[in-house]
């Protein structure tokens, strides 16, 4: 039997993907009757939600583990599980490094969480549960969870068959396999009912959802559709999109959903075509560049978001300059880069030659600082503009509230009522490197 008043903490790490998956244990967990901890210190149960895609992640996530089993040590009775990508990834030999773990979980059986921390209180087993045939679970309910958000993560798929040549993904996630609409479906309007007015839905590659039934077909674009017209859903985004599926279908739902917000984030990795190919992309530069403008042809406004990284094995400077004309090309608001680190296992740690580190390093200081000039000349070309503004809460900043732009900026502004979760018009008065500084305006017609 549960003791009453259990408490637990979970810790996460990684993607998005991962945020949703903290969500879902965190409703299984609340249904069994347990609580939340505000720190690790004082919960019966710890969990750490683990990332793997590149080594900084597996690093941070195994100090952390390495800290906690020292916490336990001290309370023994406490439970410790890790779940997430790099407890699939290194499930049995997270258990012989760290004895003091209860349970090591991959991301595809999540759904046994509840049956997992019930038996271990029983049993006091030590658990390690790495399938990863299995299918997405079905949406956990705990009422009034989403209460007070305005915005929310809804996974569509799981897994990935891309097998680009830097990734670990498809090993730790899985085969892709997307969820029944209805369900997704019934989850969105579960979490409008609760409030949240912005849905994001989830994906390592959102356009290649599909479910298919003797009756019935639906693809990405037609998902989109129809979630748009969800009665209560004031924005709808999605992530996280590959070049070599974007479709001309997908791209005119820029235009005729009108929740979908103008910003698609849409990683290219590298800029010159060698790379490209060994990364197994799928793609060229001017098949990518050509999606750009095609984006930009079709809604303008649209905000682009990037992901890329520098000294894959076999990157020349050569091959960095076309990464940097790609760059300067595409023109991107915002871009997410890192250094290519090997992972064990996917077919480019077998690669060479090797990039050295202090030239990765090298590379991206330089690509950083290009992209933090562009970024902080799109902030200062909205000064003066006023743009729609979904208010998500108080921001860091005292007395003042912060909400993002359709495009995905973040912006912060007084506001004296409680008009969150409502769009409000506001003034850009202020541009920063990160964020955007504005004051609401006053509709004609209103007050
Ligand atoms: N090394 C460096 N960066 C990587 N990413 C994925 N795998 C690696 C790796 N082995 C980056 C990609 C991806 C983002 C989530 O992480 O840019 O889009
Ligand atoms: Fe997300 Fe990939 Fe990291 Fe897993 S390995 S948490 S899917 S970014």
């Amino acid at each position: 039997m549960l003791k009453t008043n259990m408490k637990f903490f979970i810790h996460t790490f990684g993607c998005q993907m991962n945020v949703y998956d903290s969500d879902y244990i965190t409703q299984c967990l609340l249904n069994m009757g347990w609580q939340r901890s505000g720190s690790a210190e004082e919960a019966d149960l710890v969990v750490v939600n683990t990332c793997t895609v590149r080594a900084k992640p597996e690093q941070k996530a195994s100090t952390l583990i390495g800290r906690l089993s020292k916490l336990k040590k001290k309370r023994p009775e406490m439970i410790l599980g890790v779940v997430g990508c790099l407890a699939q990834e290194k499930g049995e030999a997270l258990m012989e490094r760290f004895p003091s773990l209860d349970f090591v979980m991959g991301p595809r059986q999540i759904a046994e969480i509840k049956e997992t921390v019930s038996k271990i209180l029983e049993t006091r087993d030590r658990l390690l549960a790495l399938q990863l045939d299995h299918a997405p679970p079905e949406p956990e309910h705990c009422p009034g969870y989403f209460e007070g958000r305005v915005t929310a993560f809804v996974s569509i798929m799981q897994g990935c068959n891309n097998f680009c040549s830097y990734c670990i993904v498809p090993y730790v996630r899985g085969r892709e396999v997307s969820r029944p609409p209805h369900e997704i479906i019934k989850e969105i309007k579960e979490v409008i009912h609760q409030g949240v007015k912005e849905v994001t839905l989830l994906g390592q590659n959102v356009n290649s959802y599909l479910w298919v039934t003797d009756k019935d077909k639906w693809d990405f674009p037609r998902l989109i559709q129809e979630v748009g017209r969800l009665e209560g859903l004031l924005r709808l985004r999605f992530t996280t999109s590959h070049p070599k599926d974007l479709s001309d279908s997908l791209i005119s739902c820029f235009v005729q959903v009108e929740p979908l917000c103008p910003h698609i984030h849409l990683p290219f990795q590298a800029g010159s075509n060698k790379v490209l190919k060994l990364m197994k992309r799928g793609y060229t530069r001017e098949h990518y560049l050509g999606l750009v403008k095609k984006l930009r042809q079709v809604r303008p406004d649209i905000a682009i978001t990037s992901d890329v990284m520098v000294g894959f094995p076999g990157e020349g400077r050569d091959d960095f300059q076309k990464t940097m004309d790609l760059i300067r090309e595409a023109g991107f608001d915002g871009l997410f880069s890192f250094k290519y680190s090997d992972r064990e296992g996917t077919l480019a740690a077998s690669m060479g030659p090797k990039v050295p580190e202090e030239e990765k390093a090298e590379r991206l200081s330089i690509l950083q600082e290009y992209q933090k000039e562009m970024t902080f000349k799109k902030h200062k070309e909205m000064v003066g503009d006023v743009v729609s503004v979904l208010v998500e809460g108080p921001s860091k900043r005292p007395g003042q509230f912060m909400g993002r732009t359709p495009t995905n900026k973040i912006v912060n502004f007084p506001l004296d009522n409680g008009m969150i979760g409502h769009e409000v018009k506001v003034k850009i008065v202020r541009a920063n490197r990160n964020s955007l500084v504005g004051q609401p305006v006053k509709e004609r017609g209103l007050n």
